[in-house]
């Protein structure tokens, strides 16, 4: 039976040939810490001293997650996307376990299925737990059922944590995606069952800057939930949000932007699209950098900060971007989908 080594733990276990490696940490208490446990946020990260060959190659997921984190593939790897095929020694995790009990299961019931556009939909749940509760901004994860091996997807949430025991999701199918068809599968009355809630790209609640939400695509979702809250507490902080998608037929949430912006004198947005019909838009056209580049000024450094989500290379452009204007990095805070 092959056995696996933590070396900072010095603890050492035999496992079944095929086991989750994430399992056989959690049972050595190994003190790596797990958040998404589908290889997409980088917790995990760890060296592996021996036994590497045992893994076998990279994929695309965990290197470009491991590549985002600095970190490489040949020196360490994601435990949450292995299985057992022959002893193993782990060094050091790349991050420090986060204190705290492990993650909560919760049951949910779909209470609503809604079609945004031609391929995101937004999905509306009850959380059976009733001690339910989470944070602007985080996510949950999803078991997908269906498949040989446990397989587990991040969705954030979309609405403020005053729906108490709700949550709601809003998911792009992807094409032949496993996941985010999964949930674009369900319809009221199905049950799910979800791990959460995680993570740590939060609303700073205490700060009283103003704040720049930059989304594109489905990354609208937390910054949405971010977004209901500050208004549901009547927040005096001034809000701007650019929203970037594609084509005039993937817009989606203007009616809902347009009307709080009515509402609320402190919300303000712009929503700009890169490869939009001219026909039917008459809005900006470009990137959300783009945007950037026009409206933050550097007087902008010193009283705001800003809150990014959707994809690693918009995240990284813009935060380029952002810095170039003289955003301090601890201003800056973002979540990567893909
Ligand atoms: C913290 C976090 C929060 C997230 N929140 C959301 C959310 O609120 N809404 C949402 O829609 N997604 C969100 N995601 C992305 C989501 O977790 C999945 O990665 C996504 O739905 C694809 O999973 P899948 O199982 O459908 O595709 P997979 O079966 O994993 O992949 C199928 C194929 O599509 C490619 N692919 C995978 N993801 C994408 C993508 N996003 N775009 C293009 N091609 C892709 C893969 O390389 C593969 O070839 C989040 C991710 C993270 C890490
Ligand atoms: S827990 Fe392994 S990458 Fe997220």
């Amino acid at each position: 039976m092959p056995r696996i080594t933590f070396s900072t733990v010095e603890r050492s276990i035999e496992a079944d040939e095929g086991t989750w490696m994430y399992e056989v940490a959690q049972e050595a208490k190994a003190g790596i810490p797990f958040a998404c446990k589908a290889g997409a946020c980088g917790a995990c990260a760890t060296q592996v001293l021996e036994g590497v060959e045992h893994f076998g190659e990279a994929g695309a997921r965990e290197v470009r997650t491991l590549t985002a984190h600095k970190l490489d593939p040949a020196t360490h790897r994601l435990p949450c996307l292995a299985e057992v095929h022959g002893d193993v020694v782990f060094g050091r995790p790349a991050k420090a376990p986060e204190k705290g009990a492990a993650l909560q299961i919760h049951e949910a019931v779909v209470e609503s299925y809604r079609p945004l556009n031609l391929t995101v939909a937004e999905v509306r749940f009850f959380v059976e737990t009733a001690s339910f509760a989470f944070k602007p901004g985080q996510y949950m994860i999803f078991h997908v059922p269906g498949s040989e091996k446990p397989l587990r997807r991040s969705y954030s949430i979309s609405t403020p944590p005053s729906d108490k025991r709700h949550f709601e999701v809003c998911v792009r199918s992807v094409a032949g995606g496993l996941g985010s068809n999964y949930v674009h599968r369900l319809r009221p009355g199905m049950k799910v069952k979800v791990e959460g809630p995680v993570g740590e790209f939060i609303l700073r609640e205490k700060s009283q800057k103003n704040i720049l939400m930059i989304a594109t695509g489905t990354g609208i979702a937390p910054i949405k939930g971010m977004l209901l809250h500050l208004l549901d507490t009547h927040s005096k902080r001034k809000i701007r949000l650019f929203f970037g998608l594609r084509h005039d037929s993937d817009l989606f949430y203007t009616d809902l932007f347009r009307g709080l912006a009515a509402h609320y004198p402190e919300f303000r947005h712009q929503i700009i699209l890169s490869s939009p019909d001219p026909a039917h838009w008459a809005g900006p056209r470009g990137h959300v950098t783009d945007l950037i580049e026009q409206q933050v000024s550097p007087a902008d450094a010193a009283t705001t900060e800003v809150y990014l989500c959707g994809g690693i290379s918009m995240i990284e452009s813009s935060k380029e971007c952002l810095l170039r204007k003289g955003i301090p990095q601890d201003s800056i805070f973002h979540e990567n989908f893909y």
